[in-house]
């Protein structure tokens, strides 16, 4: 598997690899679209209930098709998944890492669920993501940002101990901010922390979830202190039923005349975030 080699060197450039998540094969055609105009690695995202709709199997397979046709880097993830069986179904299907999200089991019992998505997934060839400290929200557009005294931010150390204990290969950073968008609202993302978790974590790659509503500002940062991959969701579920939304509005009736403005809207989308995570001409 030669995605590891890309995170490599995105640690060691300073630049970041966006995963985008996808319900469909429609926002997917966007995706690879824009990555392949940029020449730029990226990972498809699915949580537990985007890969239900689509199919963990038909996922794994357009994926793997996009792979072969454009010759592109394309790294599949199962984004958050909760229990062990789907992260195994999704790893027998064919995808090429997973994302254990324990954060909200006791953290032994996280640690513990962690170590064995690791020792089950390392065999196969495929990544591990950990998560430790719950990202809040969920990715639609909000009424309001999730309470920060709600949230419990990632310890430097804390993250040292689950790292070691469950050997996963990237973790997830709770850093201020969240899952979804507030109009008009930006994180604050607390920038200290991450250069303290860097440090104690240079061997590990930091994810950053919530990517949706970052100021750019905020990006650029956190890529300059570790961060080198970036989940984005919220932004392209948002840009693709506002595109279908007009596409309809007139009565078209024919998918494929009032589709592909939702892929182009797409496309757009990552476009821009591959251009600031600065991942454009990498492969
Ligand atoms: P957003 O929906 O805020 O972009 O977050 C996506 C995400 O983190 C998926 O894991």
């Amino acid at each position: 598997m030669e995605f590891p080699r890309y995170f490599k060197k995105a640690q060691k450039e300073r630049w970041a690899i966006g995963q985008f998540n996808v319900s469909d094969m429609n926002a997917l055609k966007g995706v690879v679209a824009a990555a392949v105009k940029l020449k730029s690695p990226i990972i498809i995202g699915t949580s537990e209930g985007e890969s239900g709709f689509l199919g963990l199997k038909e996922a794994a397979n357009l994926v793997d098709f996009y792979r072969r046709k454009t010759g592109l880097p394309i790294l599949l993830n199962l984004d958050h998944g909760r229990s062990l069986e789907y992260i195994k179904r999704a790893i027998n299907e064919g995808y090429s890492a997973v994302h254990f999200d324990g954060s909200k089991l006791p953290l032994n019992e996280n640690i513990k669920i962690a170590g064995k998505v690791k020792d089950y997934a390392r065999k196969r060839g495929v990544l591990v993501e950990g998560e430790m400290d719950a990202v809040s929200g969920s990715s639609s557009l909000l009424k309001k940002a999730p309470e920060a005294k709600s949230v419990k931010m990632t310890d430097p150390l804390e993250a040292k101990r689950f790292v070691s204990l469950s050997g996963v290969d990237s973790l997830a950073v709770s850093i201020g901010t969240f899952h979804g968008q507030v109009r008009g609202f930006q994180p604050k993302i607390d920038l200290e922390r991450l250069k303290d978790i860097n440090n104690q974590l240079k061997n590990t790659f930091l994810v950053m979830h919530g990517g949706s509503g970052v100021s750019e500002k905020d990006i650029r940062s956190a890529i300059s202190l570790g961060i080198v991959k970036i989940n984005v969701n919220t932004e392209l579920r948002v840009a693709y039923s506002q595109a279908l939304k007009k596409g309809l509005s007139g009565g078209e009736t024919t998918p494929y005349k009032y589709l592909p403005e939702a892929v182009e809207a797409v496309q757009k989308v990552v476009e821009k975030k591959i251009k600031l995570f600065g991942s454009s001409n990498k492969i």
